[in-house]
């Protein structure tokens, strides 16, 4: 079970006792805009469930972002391709407490280094509503440039990524 450190965070896999945390951010509707809405607990369960059986399928997944600091569950963020997904997508999202501090950066690059490094990649993307300038700006710092438009379940997104240098 591999375990990321960054300066500040500690990437893991999700477990089942990250429910109430993991469901308690994605009943934040300012989370969930441009995330498709705001999920029941019954609905983020099933995420959760899907999250942790992306790993069983494809050997990895988006993980757990918790505080070195207190072990504080802070988001998710990492590797993600689903079937049918356009690409190997490095995504993230955090609870709006952890806002403002640079934390999706901190865990964009390291998950964009372990898409290089450990899986192989040779293009990483991250799907991004074209009105979610905050991930824009998550996705310019980390290096990833406009590659291509995309449809995502029906909402047009910007395919913002980079390959491997
Ligand atoms: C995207 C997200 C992870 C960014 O969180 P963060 O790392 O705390 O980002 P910050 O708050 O530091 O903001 C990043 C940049 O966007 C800017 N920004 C933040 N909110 C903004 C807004 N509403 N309008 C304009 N700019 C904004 C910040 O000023 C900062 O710019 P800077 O780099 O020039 O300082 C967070 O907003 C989030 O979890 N959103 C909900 C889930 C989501 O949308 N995930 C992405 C799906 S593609």
């Amino acid at each position: 079970m591999e375990i990321l450190e960054t300066e500040r965070l500690v990437l893991r896999p999700f477990t089942g006792d990250d429910f109430a945390d993991y469901a308690a951010m994605l009943a934040d509707p300012e989370v969930g805009r441009f995330l498709g809405g705001t999920l029941s607990a019954e609905d983020a369960w099933r995420n959760l469930a899907m999250v942790i059986g992306h790993r069983v399928i494809r050997g990895y997944s988006m993980w757990a972002l918790v505080e070195k600091d207190g072990g504080r569950f802070v988001g998710r963020a990492g590797p993600w391709r689903p079937h049918g997904w356009p690409g190997l997508e490095v995504g993230w999202a955090l609870a709006r407490s952890a806002w403002g501090r640079g934390y999706a950066t901190e865990a964009a690059r390291a998950a964009v280094d372990y898409c290089f490094d450990v899986l192989g990649a040779e293009e990483v993307v991250s799907l991004i509503r074209p009105d979610n300038v905050a991930s824009l700006r998550v996705a310019e710092r980390i290096g990833h440039r406009h590659l291509r438009d995309a449809e995502l379940m029906g909402t047009p997104c910007l395919v913002y990524g980079q390959v491997r240098a």
